[in-house]
């Protein structure tokens, strides 16, 4: 297989990271992953061969030491790398931006060094609906323009973003694809893999199936008097099959030569509005279950909406969100239950 159909996967033993190596590797594409498993388990990388049946090669690498990653570069010829490898809690970020600075930016610029050293082309960046802050007007377009980021995490996608770009403009070798994903839910559909957040989750769908399960007392759902209809937030959850999936379809413009521009961005959500109650409801019904919550005050920080207008990733990218949001809670709570091990 040539260099093309080779793809390089940092963060890959991660939540999206290796969801992303399933649907790539069932598309036919070449993957290796690197982790430094700082907040992923080997195990994701297990679940990842069985689901696949193929021997997936893994390397235990921080992608902030060079010259680690230098030898990834020497040992494999992909064409194309996956930059998932960054920290992602917003509220830490705030208590210790320095880690978040110094891990989400050497590690992106890292990765950057090498492709031009090694003559790599495509590099595909996990930026972040966090970049449209509170949004004039909806749903975003990837046009709307960014606000100033309001956490250290944040700022980390939008200076990475502006890398890529001018990264792009300046070496006539590079081409970039930043997807910007909204809120990634759900687990793989055999509950191999999913999400394993450490510690108390800040996120609302494992904070859900962790109340579910008994391990957490009771959801506090942050505002009920937001100015949406029933006053609770409004977000747009894209399963996480469907978001892996989008990466299948970005990889796949940048190795056949279709990209218009040297550097592309894209919305990677449904299109579709939904607030917590809807979801918490949705999360109840499909699952039959009841989980305890209560109103509380709005948590600091938060936007009352955003939600993605997808045209461009629907008409470009030739890629649409296909799962519902029941089947995707489903599979969240199969995911929750069966690393639980709850009957
Ligand atoms: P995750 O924490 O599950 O995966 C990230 C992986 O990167 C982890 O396995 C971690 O061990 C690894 N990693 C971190 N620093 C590393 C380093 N220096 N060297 C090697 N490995 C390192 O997170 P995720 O949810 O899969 O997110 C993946 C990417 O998508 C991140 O860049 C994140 O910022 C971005 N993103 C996530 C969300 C979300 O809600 N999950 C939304 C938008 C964007
Ligand atoms: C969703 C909704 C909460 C927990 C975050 C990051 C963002 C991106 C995705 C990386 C909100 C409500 C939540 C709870 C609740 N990550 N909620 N009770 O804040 O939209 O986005 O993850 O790039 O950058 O900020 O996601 O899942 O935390 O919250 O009521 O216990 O659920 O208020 O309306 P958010 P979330």
């Amino acid at each position: 297989m040539n260099a093309k159909n080779k793809v390089l996967i940092s963060g890959g033993a991660g939540y999206i990271g290796s969801h992303t190596a399933v649907e790539l590797s069932e598309a036919g594409y070449d993957v290796v992953i690197i982790d430094n498993l700082t907040n992923s388990e080997i195990n994701a990388i297990e679940g990842v061969r069985k689901i696949t049946g193929k021997d997936i090669p893994f390397e235990k690498v921080d992608t902030c030491d060079i010259n680690e990653l230098r030898k990834v570069f020497e040992k494999y010829d992909f064409d194309t790398v996956i930059h998932f490898a960054a920290y992602k809690a917003v509220g830490e970020s705030m208590a210790q931006p320095l880690k978040y600075y110094n891990n989400n930016l050497i590690s992106f610029l890292n990765i950057m060094e090498l492709m031009k050293e090694f003559d790599r082309p495509n590099i595909l960046f996990s930026s972040s609906a966090t970049v449209y802050g509170e949004a004039e007007s909806l749903p975003v377009t990837e046009q709307s323009p960014r606000q100033p980021a309001t956490s250290p995490y944040g700022n980390t996608k939008q200076m990475c973003e502006d890398i890529l770009r001018d990264s792009c403009r300046a070496y006539p070798g590079i081409y970039g694809i930043a997807l910007r994903y909204f809120n990634p839910i759900g687990a793989h559909p055999s509950s191999l893999i999913g999400e394993l957040p450490r510690g108390v989750p800040n996120n609302l769908v494992p904070f859900i199936t962790q109340t579910a399960a008994g391990i957490r007392e009771c959801l506090s759902v942050f505002g009920n008097d937001y100015d949406t209809p029933d006053g609770t937030c409004l977000r747009d959850y894209i399963d996480i099959v469907d978001l892996a999936k989008a990466h299948v379809a970005a990889v796949r413009r940048m190795t056949s030569g279709d990209m218009q521009e040297k550097y592309e961005i894209f919305n990677i959500g449904t299109g579709k509005p939904v607030s917590v109650l809807e979801l918490l409801t949705t999360f109840q019904e499909v699952n039959d279950i009841k989980v305890p919550h209560k109103m509380v005050d709005r948590r600091p920080g938060d936007v009352p909406a955003v939600w993605a207008n997808t045209d461009y990733a629907n008409h470009v990218l030739g890629w649409k969100a296909e799962r519902t949001l029941a089947e995707t809670l489903k599979s969240s709570w199969d995911w929750e239950k069966k690393i639980r091990k709850i009957q």
